[in-house]
């Protein structure tokens, strides 16, 4: 029989999604409008099934919830402020703390309004000013809702592929712009935080960071070096926010690993290394993503107990953890990169989306149920 492992008291438990991914029917970002990729179109339809979704979610024991705000919603223009779409996350937000969750709130996941972009996006130190403006809004209409701040998400996987690798937007293949678009992230993320601050003295602002184990060698050092120290190093944060999926063995390595549906190696053991190397920035953790592409749920629910037994086991080295929001509540739209992949090829939810009959009822994954025992017993039995 296998030992308890309790989470300390006011763990928080949840799931997370971002907007572009979910919502549907956003038509005015950098995504949705480029020609080289497939846009995410009608998505889930949360815009306006949220209340659906996050009574299931309730259901599932879920107490807290991550969700992005969409830039080019809220502001559509330079300037321009839609109030309607601010009254609606207004609704959402308002929704999930009455319904008991901690929030999450990102305001950055990967897309840029048509405008910002055209203007040079995260290039254009412009961009900086455009982000603090918005962040300022966000408080002032959304604040009070709003317990956890995610100013951007994963700024290195978004500089790699728009700047690097040139297969997300704005498809760009540049050092000189890679580290221009660093540089002003970083500098977009302390402005958002000392803005948010003004508001809410007692905010907690962080940024989501995807960070990958890296088994061994020089480089992979560098790695480690770059995704952590390079981050937190140049950035002020009440907390640091975790994304993590990837595990690069040490090259020759025979391990015999199983895989997600995307490729992606399962290596539990992986996060706690990350956790454990978390432990000298001296902040509170929160894992604000962590999931598994699995579209016939035979991997899922042990992906979810073996991962948040490495938690646990991180906990009692003494990382800071208090919270796990699983990658994604809902499947959605991944972010292609390769051309003619449509986004809905990979199965991330706990919950099962029919992208054909938008109408139709949301089908709970049996993964989704094992997590909610863990949710609500605040661990493993
Ligand atoms: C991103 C999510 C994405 C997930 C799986 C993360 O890097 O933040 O938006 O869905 O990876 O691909």
């Amino acid at each position: 029989m296998e030992t308890k492992r309790k989470f300390p008291k006011g763990f928080l438990w949840g799931a997370a999604t971002s907007a572009y991914q979910v919502e549907g029917g956003i038509s005015k970002n950098d995504w949705a409008l480029s020609l080289q990729i497939s846009p995410a179109g009608q998505a889930c339809d949360h815009h306006h099934r949220f209340r659906e979704d996050f009574l299931l979610a309730r259901k599932l024991g879920h107490n807290a919830h991550r969700l992005s705000i969409e830039w080019s919603r809220v502001e559509p223009r330079e300037g321009e402020w839609d109030e309607e779409e601010l009254h609606h996350y207004f609704h959402v937000l308002e929704y999930l703390k009455e319904n008991g969750f901690a929030t999450f709130v990102t305001l950055h996941h990967f897309t840029n309004p048509l405008w910002v972009a055209r203007g040079g996006g995260w290039t254009n130190a412009n961009t900086t000013r455009h982000f603090a403006a918005y962040a300022a809004k966000i408080a002032q209409s959304l604040g009070q809702f709003i317990d956890f701040w995610v100013t951007i998400n994963e700024p290195n996987v978004y500089v790699n592929k728009g700047f690097l690798q040139a297969v997300w937007p704005p498809f760009k293949q540049s050092l000189w712009q890679a580290y221009r678009a660093y540089q002003n992230l970083f500098r977009a993320h302390n402005q958002a935080y000392q803005i948010i601050h003004s508001y809410y003295p007692k905010a907690k602002v962080g940024f989501a960071a995807g960070i990958p184990y890296n088994e061994e060698g020089i480089l992979s050092r560098l790695a480690d070096w770059f995704n952590m120290d390079f981050h937190f190093k140049r950035t002020r944060n009440d907390f640091i926010g975790l994304n993590h999926y990837f595990y690069n063995p040490r090259r020759g390595q025979r391990r015999k690993l199983e895989y997600a549906d995307n490729g992606w190696p399962i290596y539990p053991k992986a996060i706690l290394e990350v956790l454990l190397n978390l432990k000298k920035f001296n902040l509170p953790i929160y894992i604000t993503e962590n999931g598994v592409a699995d579209a016939v749920d035979a991997k899922r629910a042990d992906y979810i107990r073996n991962y948040l037994r490495a938690v646990h086991q991180a906990l009692k080295h003494g990382a800071d953890v208090r919270g796990y929001l699983y990658w994604s509540l809902l499947d959605n739209y991944e972010w292609p990169t390769k051309k003619w992949q449509t986004g809905y090829e990979y199965k991330f939810g706990l919950i099962e989306v029919d992208f054909e009959d938008s109408k139709l009822p949301r089908k709970v994954r049996a993964s989704a149920k094992v997590y909610a025992q863990i949710c609500k017993n605040n661990g493993l039995s």
